[in-house]
């Protein structure tokens, strides 16, 4: 059997990481996400978005995968599980997850902006949100900046081709995590849904996908992954 997990912010929201667009807590709530997070931002303050990805980095080692993570790297006991996720954190490889796409890209890898060559150097650690931090550069004179997609710029291909056979050839998608409404990240469960694959929908809120999806459990992740599985022939009959 294999099941296909489609991931968002949501799902490390339980380890400390906050959402994206939870406005009381959401990461663009200081920040304008388009200078942020986006390739013009990245020519015109190349130092203030080196900072906030530094500053980003930085939380991502002070937080742990949750027991959603967890459950998610323990179905590979039971079936061929394939993560595919909007995040950027290491959380479901840490959670020990052998099969992670990212579709947005890693804040753990990096690479030149003109050559493109990784860069394998260390990261310094920034403990507080600097307004803003020089990046390092490259021998070839460009600049080092993080493997994130940003607003703006195509989708890794190897990350999005696996992505998408990992939807097709699945058993079983659970959505968990995300509000379903960045594409083309959100195509995937609506192809899971027009391949007539079941798509279980795990979120406290509604979505755009709710309506489609063949189940939605309004839990959070933790609560509702652990059991998930087993609660399975119930829960599609
Ligand atoms: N368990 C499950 N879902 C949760 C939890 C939780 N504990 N807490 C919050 N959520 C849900 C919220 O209800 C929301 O629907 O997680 C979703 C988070 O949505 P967003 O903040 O929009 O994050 P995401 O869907 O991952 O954003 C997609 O947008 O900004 C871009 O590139 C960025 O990858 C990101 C993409």
């Amino acid at each position: 059997m294999q099941v296909t997990v489609f991931s968002g912010a949501g799902i490390s929201a339980e380890s400390g990481v906050p959402t994206f667009r939870d406005v009381e807590t959401g990461l663009w709530a200081h920040v304008d996400p388009y200078e942020i997070s986006s390739s013009h931002g990245w020519q015109t303050h190349p130092d203030r978005v080196w900072a906030w990805y530094l500053w980003r980095h930085h939380m991502m080692r002070t937080v742990d995968p949750n027991d959603a993570h967890r459950a998610v790297a323990a179905w590979e006991d039971y079936a061929q599980v394939h993560v595919v996720t909007q995040n950027v954190d290491n959380l479901h490889e840490r959670a020990g997850s052998s099969r992670v796409h990212h579709v947005h890209g890693s804040l753990f890898e990096f690479h030149c902006d003109r050559c493109r060559s990784v860069y394998t150097d260390e990261v310094p650690d920034m403990p507080e949100a600097l307004e803003s931090v020089d990046p390092p550069r490259c021998r070839c004179g460009g600049l080092i900046r993080p493997d994130v997609v940003w607003f703006g710029e195509p989708l890794p291909d190897e990350a999005w081709q696996r992505s998408v056979d990992a939807v097709v050839n699945a058993d079983l998608v659970v959505v968990v995590g995300t509000s379903s409404v960045v594409y083309p990240a959100a195509g995937l469960p609506e192809l899971a849904v027009a391949h007539g694959t079941p798509v279980i929908e795990v979120n406290p809120e509604r979505t755009p996908l709710s309506d489609s999806a063949t189940l939605t459990l309004r839990e959070t992740a933790s609560s509702a992954l652990p059991g998930l599985l087993q609660r399975l022939p119930a829960l599609l009959g």
